[in-house]
């Protein structure tokens, strides 16, 4: 699959602008996060594709509206569109797990997981900005905000701080990538 098919299916499951944005930001992300990967020094054995990344990010709320935000369902109508098209399944278990419907095995799965929310808690930080803009928004910034529950109280701190034990990068350093990673497509994503 390539990302202008993830791109299509977006479509035809008939995302909003706004679960649009998300989606992208989390391609964004996952790519950057793979690139990483791919560069240091991690014990893995799993193949790195930037591509195959960016495609969970796209697509892991895919079926989010669609599915009238049933826990039950969601991700199910992604998966089974995935499968009919011979998708590698480590692709549709890291989709499935990010809302614990597949155990997060691969780092792939993992770190969608954690920069899920993250990605949530950047665009509430970016839209508290007098310029509402994503270069405005610092790494200090967003580490304030992650400290205050109140904020954005819907992103799941406990969740994106996996980053630490499942992926192994500091909560800094992993603000640091997924903001970065937000602010060089912020055109793109609106913001
Ligand atoms: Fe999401």
């Amino acid at each position: 699959m390539t990302k202008a098919e993830a791109l299509k299916i977006l479509e035809e499951l008939k995302n909003s602008p706004n679960m649009v944005k998300h989606a992208l930001a989390c391609g964004f992300v996952m790519k950057d996060l793979c690139i990483k990967f791919s560069k240091g020094n991690y014990n893995h054995s799993e193949p790195l594709d930037e591509e195959d990344w960016e495609i969970v990010g796209l697509l892991h709320d895919a079926d989010y509206e669609l599915t009238g935000k049933s826990l039950d369902r969601h991700t199910e109508e992604t998966a089974k569109k995935l499968k009919e098209k011979n998708v590698d399944q480590s692709l549709i278990d890291a989709i499935r797990g990010h809302c614990d419907k597949a155990s997060r095995t691969s780092l792939m799965a993992k770190a969608i997981y954690a920069a899920d929310e993250l990605t949530g808690l950047i665009v509430a930080a970016a839209l508290v900005q007098p310029d509402k803009k994503l270069k405005s928004v610092t790494v200090e910034s967003v580490q304030r905000k992650f400290k205050d529950k109140s904020f954005a109280a819907g992103a799941n701190r406990d969740q994106i701080r996996t980053c630490e034990s499942e992926l192994n990068i500091p909560l800094e350093e992993f603000v640091s990538i997924v903001l970065k990673s937000m602010q060089d497509n912020a055109k793109e994503l609106g913001l």
